[in-house]
């Protein structure tokens, strides 16, 4: 299954990410790929609000990531200023990835290797200035659909 939008602005992304959230199960784990201002933490953002967080929701960039109290817990990881994956490794990152939670990850390409083989992947293209293509994807057997 695999499923294709394409979007026209910031506000039509994070519906994107509404819908998605919908889908979103206790374990799944999302990795986002996508250059620089892509759209990822927009969609993240659509996603939050999916489950109910709609303030503080941005780029971890600096603590690489910050937790939100839904229904479930939300882990929000940011990799762009991760240097070694070591820091990663230090901080027990599989008890956040192995958890209950919903884990989004964006620049899921600098942790390849420590990435979980069963995943959503949400790769965002740039078309132009307000128009993005997001493509949603499963590598595993989660079973999933989405109008
Ligand atoms: N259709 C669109 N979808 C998403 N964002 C859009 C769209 N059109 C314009 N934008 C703008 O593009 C930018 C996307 O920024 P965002 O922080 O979501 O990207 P990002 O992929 O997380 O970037 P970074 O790699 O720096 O974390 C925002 O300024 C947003 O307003
Ligand atoms: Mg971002």
């Amino acid at each position: 299954m695999k499923k294709k939008f394409h979007s026209k602005s910031a506000k039509e992304t994070m519906k994107h990410g509404e819908e998605f959230a919908k889908i979103l199960k206790q374990g799944d784990i999302v990795a986002f790929y996508g250059e620089l201002g892509s759209g990822k933490t927009t969609m993240i953002k659509g996603i939050c609000k999916g489950f109910g967080v709609e303030k503080g929701v941005k780029s971890p960039s600096f603590v690489f990531l910050r937790i939100y109290k839904a229904q479930y817990t939300l882990y929000h990881f940011d990799f762009y200023r991760l240097k070694r994956k070591e820091e990663l490794i230090n901080v027990g990152y599989d008890e956040f990835f192995y958890d209950s939670g919903i884990v989004l990850l964006e620049w899921a390409d600098r942790i390849e290797d420590l990435l979980p083989e069963s995943r959503f992947e949400v790769v965002m293209k740039i078309s132009n200035e307000n128009e993005r293509e997001i493509h949603i994807s499963h590598t595993g057997r989660r079973v999933w659909s989405m109008q």
